[in-house]
């Protein structure tokens, strides 16, 4: 039977830049005999709209059973004054949680075409391609005891970081797992100086090593990776960290690349029976109110997203390779949605603009 994949529009510009996507899906399955079983359903405001819950759960059930989730954004001025039990956002965190979806995936890629919009020189980001993968259900952000305490005449603020020795193998699997796909090259990041939970951390992923001979891996400290991003990021491929190292990390690795209407992401859980791991993708970006339905969203992190998809879940490298190299070729005809522009006297092109191009590159390639 067909892969099957759950797409899940959203809200604001959600569902703009998804339309595009669909194309690029349809293409796939009419010329290339690449057919998904594709179901769409309501996730955030417009689930809250219908249903009163930003996730119903036949949709929650329904994630549950598919290869592959596909998610464009959620939230908008409208559903702020709604309770946060009910907000938007609930529904995405709902799907991370239920999922347990422990491996967030962030992509640094430069198109050729945009190396000039790096705030890095030139030649340090032309051609970048890297992987960070952060942990995202356990760590700092979730280590009990925390809280504010009073300790003597005054309070206390406690976090605690905390990782088990499975959570740690989880998450360095799928890190190995991603390496596997790409450049077999994994550098594992944590402060094993001056903290247990990165000595634990060095541990547990030269364990996971052994059971990838292929992979060549190192570790640095966090720090340290932080200067060698910025200096030097072609000398990784994939990055494995932590929840709050990862934070920062991916965040700064995003930007040496340019506008947040490029970037894609997934999340990844444990491997389900067909062998294929828990997975939700989607673009980095939000709902974007302040352009929703004015056909200017960048529509290509959703399909980027896509590609991470064909990759990741449905193991499509070349076909993944084929939709990222139809964005570059489009983007080097000097085609930009108005959040790319820079250059003067450049018309910036729709939303459907953008999709119909990159289809056409599709076709040609
Ligand atoms: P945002 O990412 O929606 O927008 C930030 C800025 O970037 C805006 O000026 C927007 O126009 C621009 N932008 C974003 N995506 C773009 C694209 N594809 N093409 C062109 N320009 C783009 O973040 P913001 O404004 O903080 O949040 C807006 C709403 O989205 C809120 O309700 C927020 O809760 C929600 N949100 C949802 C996320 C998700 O669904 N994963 C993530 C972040 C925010
Ligand atoms: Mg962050």
């Amino acid at each position: 039977s067909n892969p099957s994949l759950l797409i899940l529009p959203g809200d604001g510009i959600g569902p703009e830049v998804m339309a595009e996507v669909s194309k690029i899906i349809d293409w796939f399955g009419a010329k290339r005999g690449l057919k998904f079983d594709v179901s769409e359903d309501l996730v955030g405001g417009c689930a809250y709209d219908k249903h009163g819950t930003p996730l119903h759960d036949d949709t929650m059930a329904k994630a549950q059973e598919v290869d592959a989730v596909l998610l464009g954004a959620v939230g908008g001025p409208k559903y702020d004054v709604l309770d946060f039990s009910v907000k938007p956002e609930r529904g995405l965190l709902r799907l991370r949680k239920e999922m347990d979806l422990y491996a967030n995936l962030r992509p640094a890629q430069c198109f050729d075409a945009l190396a000039d919009f790096s705030s890095l020189k030139k030649d340090v980001v032309a051609g970048l391609d890297i992987m960070i993968v952060r942990e995202l259900t356990s760590g700092v952000y979730f280590g009990e005891p925390r809280g504010i305490f009073e300790e003597g005449n005054e309070r206390v603020g406690i976090n605690t970081q905390r990782y088990t020795e499975s959570e740690i193998d989880r998450v360095a699997r799928s890190a190995f797992e991603l390496a596997m796909k790409r450049g077999k090259k994994l550098c594992s990041m944590e402060k094993a100086n001056v903290m247990e939970s990165g000595i634990l951390w060095r541990e547990v992923v030269t364990e996971v090593g052994k059971d990838y001979p292929e992979v060549e891996l190192s570790h640095m400290y966090a720090d340290a990776g932080a200067m060698q991003l910025t200096r030097w990021p072609k000398q990784f491929d994939v990055i494995v960290t932590d929840n709050l190292f990862g934070d920062l990390l991916s965040d700064l690795a995003a930007m040496l690349t340019g506008s947040l209407g490029m970037l894609p992401s997934a999340s990844l859980g444990a491997p389900m029976e067909n062998g294929r791991p828990k997975a939700l993708y989607e673009p980095v970006h939000g709902s974007a109110p302040d352009i929703a339905g004015q056909g200017k969203a960048n529509p290509i992190a959703c399909i980027l997203s896509f590609a991470m998809a064909l990759r990741y879940s449905f193991d499509k490298g070349d076909e993944a390779a084929r939709v990222e190299e139809a964005v570059n070729a489009v983007l080097a005809d000097g085609l930009r949605t108005a959040d790319l522009l820079g250059e003067e006297g450049v018309q910036p092109v729709s939303t459907s603009e953008m999709g119909d191009a990159i289809v056409a590159k599709l076709e040609a390639s």
